[in-house]
């Protein structure tokens, strides 16, 4: 499965199955963006997966997914930071469509 380029957002990605399913994405190619509300968690399990895979494939973002505000937020970051080919104004775009 080769999944190269490619952007996931895995929620309750802190541990448990969240952060196994992370591995195996990561481990096939693709760039990860790790959601939880647990912040210790969340940022021990980046810490684990930059040392594995390079720290530019993965970001950490504290989130409570059962709030429409902060998963559309994240959204932005996402975009931004992993696929860094967003422009300033595509940005506005998508906050306005979001919001
Ligand atoms: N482990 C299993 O065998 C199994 C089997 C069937 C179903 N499930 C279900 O799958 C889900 C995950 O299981 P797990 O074993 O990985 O659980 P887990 O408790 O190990 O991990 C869940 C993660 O989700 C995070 N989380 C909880 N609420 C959140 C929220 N509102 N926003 C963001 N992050 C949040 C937690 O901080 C934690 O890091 C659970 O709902 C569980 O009931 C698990």
């Amino acid at each position: 499965m080769a999944l190269s380029g490619k952007v996931a957002l895995l929620t309750g990605a802190g541990q448990g199955l969240g952060k196994g399913f992370s591995d195996i994405l990561l481990k096939n190619g693709a760039k990860v963006a790790l959601l939880d509300i647990n912040e210790t968690a969340g940022k021990n399990t980046k810490a684990d997966f930059d040392k594995e895979y390079g720290e530019d494939r993965i970001i950490f973002l504290t989130c409570d997914v059962t709030s429409d505000k902060q998963l559309k937020g994240n959204f932005i970051f996402i975009f931004v930071i992993l696929y860094q080919r967003c422009s300033a104004s595509l940005c506005i775009e998508m906050i306005e469509v979001m919001s």
